[in-house]
């Protein structure tokens, strides 16, 4: 016998596997893979919407990036603006909304202690 595991293929963890597990990445967009992510990212597009520039950001203000064409979210004391990575988000739209416009901290670290492996 060899000695290949079986369901090998899709591997473990591929975008190719839909919520194995009880994990729940969904299906992304044709062109929203890592990938396309990537490339996007080393496009040169202005993706902050600050032309790199930093800039202190009010808990008010925050608040008012809750929407998904706005989202800002704050993640240990730095606020990004995931408003571009939206589609991308392997964990979908809505989870990424859950804490739109708000500290998001412990709800990523619950999926990181959570979800992967
Ligand atoms: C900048 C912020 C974030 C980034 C860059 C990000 C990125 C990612 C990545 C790369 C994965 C795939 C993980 C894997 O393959 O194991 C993922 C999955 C996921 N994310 Fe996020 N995430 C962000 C914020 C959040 C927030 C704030 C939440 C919750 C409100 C969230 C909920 C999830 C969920 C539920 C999954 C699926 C986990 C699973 O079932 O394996 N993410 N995210």
């Amino acid at each position: 016998m060899l000695n290949v595991p079986p369901q090998a293929f899709p591997a473990p963890g591929s975008q190719q596997r839909v919520a194995a597990g009880g994990r729940t990445k969904v299906p992304l967009k044709p062109g929203r893979s890592l990938m396309d992510w990537i490339r996007l990212t080393k496009s040169g597009k202005d993706l902050t919407g600050l032309k790199g520039r930093l800039i202190e950001v009010t808990e008010d203000e925050l608040a008012k990036h809750n929407k998904k064409e706005d989202c800002w979210i704050c993640i240990r004391g730095l606020v990004y603006n995931v408003t571009p990575y939206m589609e991308y988000h392997p964990g979908g739209e809505d989870e990424l909304m859950k804490a739109a416009g708000t500290d998001g901290t412990d709800l990523f670290d619950q999926v990181r202690t959570t979800g992967s492996e």
